[in-house]
């Protein structure tokens, strides 16, 4: 199978935009990413009821907006009723829940790269995955660089790689389970996405012996993102990358 790879990662990507500056996987948050001088950025993406894609974490509303319900019964246009800024800080009120479209738009405008993590509401990871393909075939904006897709759901990684065979995946986990290697194989995945907190040296050696890329989140502590990198962690995703640096 041939499988798709991304160029050499920065060694920080920014966590639904940069989480901790300005509120998550909004356009505010991605300008922040950029503003810091970062290259990548990490955001999710959802399906609304009309079958739109969004950036939002949690599949209620509640946490990140004004709003209530969950995202799957709500259709695009009460979902941009909301606001998703004013919980974060007064300063970003009128922030939006953001469309797929309109962010890549601002990843042209910024340079940006990006990691796209599909985050289906239970019982649509393969209707969310057909979507994202299908706007990577049909949308994404040519001369941008490829993104990385992952997920944490297997049938939206097949989805999309049945759909748009041609974009980098990555196979997102929280322990490496023990079948990893056939995970990845069969999903033509390059690369795996494990938490910070279970990561062990000698797992991220077999991973990177295997030729796989090993990503990790979420790292927000400079004495961790040193020890990461050093195990050959490629890049590490941060809601606050300025506390990484200079370490
Ligand atoms: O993609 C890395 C990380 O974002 C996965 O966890 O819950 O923050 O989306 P979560
Ligand atoms: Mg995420």
């Amino acid at each position: 199978m041939n499988v798709p790879e991304p160029p050499p990662l920065p060694n920080i990507i920014g966590h639904r935009g940069v989480a901790g500056h300005a509120p998550e996987n909004t356009l505010a948050s991605i300008r922040e990413t950029a503003a810091m001088g970062l290259a990548w950025v990490e955001f999710d993406v959802m399906m609304t009821k009309d079958g739109e894609l969004v950036l939002i974490h949690d599949e209620t509303l509640d946490r990140t907006t004004d709003g209530h319900g969950r995202v799957p019964e709500i259709p695009l246009a009460a979902l941009k009723q909301l606001d998703a800024g004013a919980w974060f800080d007064t300063r970003f009120q009128g922030e939006r829940i953001p469309t797929l479209a309109e962010t890549a738009d601002l990843l042209v405008e910024l340079g940006l790269a990006a990691n796209i993590e599909i985050k289906p509401a239970r019982g649509y990871a393969r209707e969310t995955g057909q979507a994202v393909g299908a706007f990577l075939r049909d949308e994404w904006p040519p001369g941008l660089i490829a993104p990385i897709i992952s997920s944490f759901w297997t049938e939206a990684l097949e989805a999309v790689g049945e759909v748009a065979p041609g974009f980098p995946r990555g196979f997102l986990v929280g322990r490496i389970p023990s079948n990893w290697t056939e995970e990845l194989e069969r999903l033509g995945c390059a690369l795996l996405h494990c938490s910070q907190r279970h990561l062990r040296r000698s797992q991220a050696e077999a991973v990177l012996a295997s030729g796989y890329r090993l990503l990790s989140y979420t790292v927000n502590d400079g004495a961790k993102a040193r020890a990461l990198w050093d195990w050959g962690v490629e890049a590490v995703f941060s809601d606050y990358p300025d506390r990484l640096r200079d370490i």
